[in-house]
């Protein structure tokens, strides 16, 4: 399956996506094994350059220009490997404590470099569907791995995260907040 990022000037990428149904039909199967697949080798140099793609860590199912309640995500963190096919992914709970990338963020969506401390929580705990396990779980996780989460949890709200810099303060860090 060929899939086709969707740029950030597409309305589609800010819409709310829709709850999808469960079981996940075959076709949803088929593309977010698709999804995960690009995910896996958009992280293979060679096999990027070749292609011409850009690494990511995570895709949500509005960037492949599908509006449902599904992300991928595929993290190597500290010789770790965080990989995640979420559905219908609820946030149920969210420390006080602040993180953001030293760096900024990026997104497949978005060609332009957008400067800026995308503040997010810390911790989280998020419950889903998790067709890699085939079963609802609840995830809790921590730093990198919860900011990639909520950034992916975002795209199904049609917020990216340039919409969460300080258009005013870009590098001004929160209160209780880690920079990572
Ligand atoms: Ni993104």
């Amino acid at each position: 399956m060929k899939l086709r990022i969707v740029k950030d000037n597409k309305p589609s990428l800010r819409q709310k996506s829709k709850e999808v149904e469960l079981p996940l039909s075959s076709q949803d199967i088929e593309l977010l094994y698709a999804m995960n697949e690009y995910l896996k080798l958009s992280q293979d140099e060679e096999y990027a350059l070749k292609h011409n793609i850009r690494s990511g860590v995570g895709l949500a199912a509005p960037q492949v220009g599908v509006n449902k309640r599904m992300f991928v995500v595929y993290v190597q963190d500290e010789d770790k490997i965080y990989n995640y096919i979420l559905v219908n992914p609820k946030i149920i709970e969210t420390s006080a404590k602040l993180a953001a990338l030293r760096n900024g963020e990026g997104c497949l969506s978005v060609e332009k470099d957008y400067q800026g401390l995308v503040h997010r929580h810390y911790k989280i705990k998020i419950q889903a569907f998790n067709l890699l396990t085939n079963k609802e779980e609840t995830i809790t996780a921590t730093g990198y791995l919860s900011i990639v989460l909520q950034h992916e949890y975002d795209h199904l709200d049609g917020i990216l995260f340039y919409d969460r810099i300080d258009k005013f303060a870009p590098f001004k860090e929160k209160n209780n907040e880690v920079i990572i």
